[in-house]
C-alpha cells in the first residue's frame, strides 16, 4: 500500500465560507490524511464559518473521509485578502461595524499569527476568487471591478506567499501550494466576466512564476483547473447549472466533477507523492479541457 500521510503537517486553507465550497472539502481531506488545519475566511463569513464548525446541524458535514473521525480545526482567523497590512484598509472599511470586532484581519495579520503560534507552514490552500460584476461580460465591465477581481482573486496568491515563504521554507518533505483556477482564465467562458477571467489567467501565470521564486526553498506551486460546481461563488455567476450540464454533456467522462475529486487532487499534490510537480496546472474536470467541440 502507498501511504498519504501527512500526519502532523499545518495547513492554511483560505477561502473557507461555508461547508459547500472546494475549500471545506479539501480541508477535510488534508486532515483525513493528518494535516493539523488553520481556517482563514472573509471577515464577512466569519460567523457563518464558526457556527457551521460547532453546531449540530451541520454535524454530518464534519464527517472526515475515509472513517477519520470528525473536522477538528485549531484556528479560525478572519482575513481580507484585499489587504497586504492594515494599512491598506480603506476607511469605508475600518468603519464597517462587521470588521471591527477583529484586530488585524489583513494577510500580513493572519501570517504574523501562524508564524508566532506555529512557526511554521507546510501547506497553503488558495481558493479564493471574487469580482463584484462576476453577470457583466467583458465589454461592460469596469476598471474598478477588473481590478477588485484581479486583486482579490490573482494577487492575494502572491500577496500570501510573499509573506508565509519563510515559514514553508526546507519543511520536511518541502512545502506546497495550491491554488484554484478555472478554464475560464484560458479560454472564452461567456459568462465567466467582471475580471474573472483576466484573474485567472493573471493567477495562473503567477503561480508558475512563484514556482520559479520558490523552488530553491522546496516550496512547490500548483493550481487545480476545477470544473464547474455550483458552490456560492459559482451560483453567483446565474447559469452555473447550465454550464455544468454543458460541461457534463461533453466531457470524456460525461458527467459533473464532485468536490471530493479536487480535494483529492489537491491532496496528492501536497503530498511527497508530488515532490516533483511544480508550476503545472492539474484539470479536474472530468477531461472537459480536451475537447475541440
Ligand atoms: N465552483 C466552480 O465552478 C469553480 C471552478 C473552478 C475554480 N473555482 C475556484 O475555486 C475557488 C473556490 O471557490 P468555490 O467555487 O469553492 O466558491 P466559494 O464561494 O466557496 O469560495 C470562494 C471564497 O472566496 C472568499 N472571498 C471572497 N472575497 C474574499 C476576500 N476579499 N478575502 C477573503 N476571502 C474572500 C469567499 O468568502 C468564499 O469563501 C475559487 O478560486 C474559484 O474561482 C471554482
Amino acid at each position: 500500500m502507498v501511504p498519504i500521510d501527512l500526519s502532523g503537517k499545518i495547513a492554511l486553507v483560505t477561502g473557507v465560507g461555508d461547508n459547500e465550497g472546494f475549500a471545506w472539502f479539501i480541508a477535510k481531506t488534508l486532515q483525513a490524511a493528518g494535516c493539523r488545519l488553520i481556517f482563514a475566511c472573509h471577515p464577512r463569513v466569519y460567523t457563518i464559518v464558526e457556527s457551521i464548525l460547532t453546531r449540530e446541524q451541520d454535524a454530518e458535514s464534519r464527517i472526515l473521509p475515509y472513517g477519520a473521525g470528525m473536522l477538528h480545526v485549531e484556528k479560525l482567523v478572519a482575513c481580507d485578502v484585499r489587504f497586504d497590512t492594515m494599512q491598506d484598509v480603506d476607511e469605508q472599511t475600518r468603519n464597517d461595524r462587521r470588521y471591527q470586532r477583529f484586530g488585524d484581519y489583513s494577510i500580513q495579520g493572519l501570517i504574523d499569527l501562524i508564524s508566532r503560534e506555529y512557526g511554521a507552514l507546510d501547506i497553503l490552500i488558495h481558493s479564493v476568487a471574487f469580482s463584484p460584476e462576476i453577470r457583466k461580460i467583458q465589454l461592460e465591465t469596469s476598471r474598478q471591478a477588473y481590478l477588485t477581481a484581479l486583486s482579490v482573486s490573482a494577487y492575494s496568491l502572491t500577496g500570501l506567499l510573499q509573506r508565509a515563504w519563510p515559514l514553508m521554507k526546507d519543511r520536511p518533505d518541502g512545502a506546497s501550494a495550491v491554488a484554484l483556477t478555472y478554464l475560464g482564465g484560458e479560454r472564452v467562458v461567456p459568462h465567466y466576466g467582471g475580471g474573472m477571467s483576466a484573474a485567472k489567467a493573471a493567477l495562473q501565470i503567477d503561480a508558475r512564476q512563484l514556482a520559479q521564486n520558490l523552488g530553491k526553498y522546496n516550496i512547490r506551486v500548483n493550481l487545480i483547473s476545477a470544473g464547474p460546481y455550483a458552490s456560492r461563488a459559482a451560483r453567483a455567476i446565474g447559469d452555473i447549472n447550465q454550464m455544468i450540464e454543458y460541461a457534463a454533456q461533453r466531457s470524456p467522462l460525461p458527467r459533473a466533477i464532485r468536490p471530493e475529486e479536487v480535494a483529492h487532487a489537491v491532496l496528492f499534490l501536497c503530498s511527497p507523492l508530488a515532490s516533483a510537480i511544480t508550476g503545472q496546472i492539474l484539470y479536474v474536470d472530468c477531461g472537459y479541457n480536451v475537447m475541440g467541440v
